[in-house]
């Protein structure tokens, strides 16, 4: 199976980025356990950053007949990124939507997902961990 890891704007900066909330693991550290994880569930994970809406788009649009699955973290997007929405309806990819904080319970305005309804399952407040949990989730056999 194979699996695309997308991370949206300032996921770049984890580790070092507020680590109270986000933690001290970098990416390319989390980038590694998920891909250490992966090869023992026989899946094949390829991992792309950006801070820029256009070039998560064009990532999901040229991988939506490679990935069998997408660990999805869209950052601050989540909240109001209609672009994005559209794109994981359009390339009709199948998308874990993971947060390393719980967004439920902060700030009202990253309550809110515009991009939940459209996301096959959700992992929240679970931190690095909730990457490789929705990993076991695309790769589970009947998911
Ligand atoms: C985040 C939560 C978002 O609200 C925030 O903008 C992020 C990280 C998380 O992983 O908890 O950049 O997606």
């Amino acid at each position: 199976m194979n699996i695309l890891l997308l991370n949206g704007p300032n996921l770049n900066l984890l580790g070092e980025r507020e680590p109270q909330i986000y933690g001290t693991t970098t990416l390319p550290e989390l980038v590694q356990l998920v891909q250490k994880r992966a090869r023992e569930l026989k899946a094949e994970v390829r991992a792309f950053q950006s801070n820029h809406e256009g070039a998560l788009i064009d990532e999901l649009h040229q991988s939506r007949r490679w990935a069998q699955g997408v660990i999805f973290n869209p950052g601050a997007f989540t909240h109001y990124s209609y672009a994005l929405r559209d794109a994981i309806v359009a390339t009709k990819l199948r998308v874990v939507e993971v947060h390393l904080s719980d967004i439920t319970k902060r700030e009202p305005w990253r309550r809110v997902s515009v991009l939940e309804e459209v996301c096959a399952h959700r992992v929240l407040g679970k931190g690095v961990q909730g990457y490789l949990e929705a990993l076991e989730w695309l790769t589970a056999p009947g998911s």
